[in-house]
């Protein structure tokens, strides 16, 4: 049975992902410094798949802590590396936690993946990287342009690192860029938990229709679109964890072209802020109350993804539609609110 070290497996796509590798088979030991998860999505996991994943609390800033893990875990197959500071917003606001959170975290990561000859990780990248594309929809050929946020920075700077580590050692790294993840597992016993005032679009719109905020903001709707408002390309969480599995049986069947690998992961579609609240209130029956404002800074336009070379060299493609997806993340809020 094949053992895989999740970091930052309580977490949003983490514990999705978890689950999906549980599913197929796969040990996993998952770590987190639970800075923003909770150790109850422990509970959710071991609800949907029967067992709980060996868990273990851990500060990858940490570089002997981290050192002293690995020293515990030789046996280890393969990392999927999802820890990581992940808010726009407050990149800008404290870019060196976002710096030495990120940076600091991958390098005693690979560190130790060189020192105990582990040969395979999947890192977990953004859209982010490609800024305001020149062409759309967006190929992994498309330039990484000038970082629009310290995170988005980190995640350039992120897949570099990997970059010239696979180069200079026997590493294997995939980089996954994720397009717009949104919706919750099916049985409602993990999905997405923001903290405080949620920033993306789909855990806003469900915590309105739970009357936890009084109105969505749509931010502006003046954009060249059809219906001016951002276009953006919206995937099931549950078909972006799948996408990781097959990933690493990529790596651990060998069948990587190069030592460093990207793909685009989302589902190929555009889909505008207000085709989703349409699509909510389709899909709910409920009238979601919104009120257009100012754009928001650092928004680009359109952004969805070619998802050509993860189709036919990944042999992946997203699933689920954005209906499902939106009723799986309204089913998540009534059920955290039943709690
Ligand atoms: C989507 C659209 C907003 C909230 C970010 C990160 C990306 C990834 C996903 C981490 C935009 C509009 C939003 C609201 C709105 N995060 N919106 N009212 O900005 O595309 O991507 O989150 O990995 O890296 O960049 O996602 O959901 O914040 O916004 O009108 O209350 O919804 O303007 O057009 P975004 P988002």
């Amino acid at each position: 049975m094949k053992k895989i070290l999740v970091t930052g497996g309580l977490g949003y796509i983490g514990s999705h992902t978890v689950v999906a590798l549980q599913e197929r088979g796969f040990k996993v030991v998952v770590v987190d410094n639970l800075s923003n998860a909770s150790i109850d999505v422990l509970v959710g996991i071991e609800a949907i798949t029967g067992t709980a994943p060996e868990f273990e609390r851990l500060e990858l800033r940490d570089k002997s802590a981290v050192a002293d893990f690995f020293r515990e875990h030789q046996d280890l197959d393969g990392i999927i590396h999802f820890a990581a500071s992940k808010a726009v917003g407050e990149s800008v606001e404290n870019p060196l936690l976002y710096y030495e959170n990120n940076l600091h975290s991958l390098v005693y990561l690979l560190q130790n993946c060189i020192e105990h000859q582990i040969p395979n990780i999947i890192f977990s990248s953004s859209c982010t990287v490609y800024g305001e594309p020149d062409q759309l929809p967006i190929t992994e050929q498309a330039p990484v342009k000038q970082a629009t946020s310290p995170y988005g920075n980190t995640k350039q700077i992120n897949e570099e690192i990997l970059r010239d580590t696979c180069a200079a050692s026997k590493l294997q790294a995939i980089s996954l860029r994720y397009f717009n993840p949104i919706g919750a597992h099916k049985s409602a016993q993990i999905g997405e938990l923001p903290v405080g005032v949620p920033q993306n679009l789909v855990p806003f719109i469900t915590q309105t229709a739970a009357g936890i905020r009084e109105k969505l903001w749509v931010f502006g709707n003046d954009y060249p679109t059809a219906d001016g408002s951002c276009i953006r390309d919206y995937i099931h969480v549950v078909d972006l964890a799948e996408a990781h599995v097959v990933a690493l049986q990529r790596l651990l069947q060998q069948q990587s072209e190069e030592a460093f690998e990207v793909f685009n992961v989302g589902t190929g579609k555009g889909s505008s802020v207000v085709e989703v609240i349409q699509a909510f209130e389709k899909t709910t029956g409920i009238t979601l109350p919104y009120e257009v404002t100012d754009r928001r800074q650092g928004d680009v336009v359109s952004v969805y993804a070619d998802t050509t070379k993860a189709n036919n060299v990944l042999g992946w493609k997203a699933k689920k539609s954005m209906e499902e997806a939106l009723a799986s993340a309204w089913k998540w809020e009534q059920q955290i609110r039943n709690q």
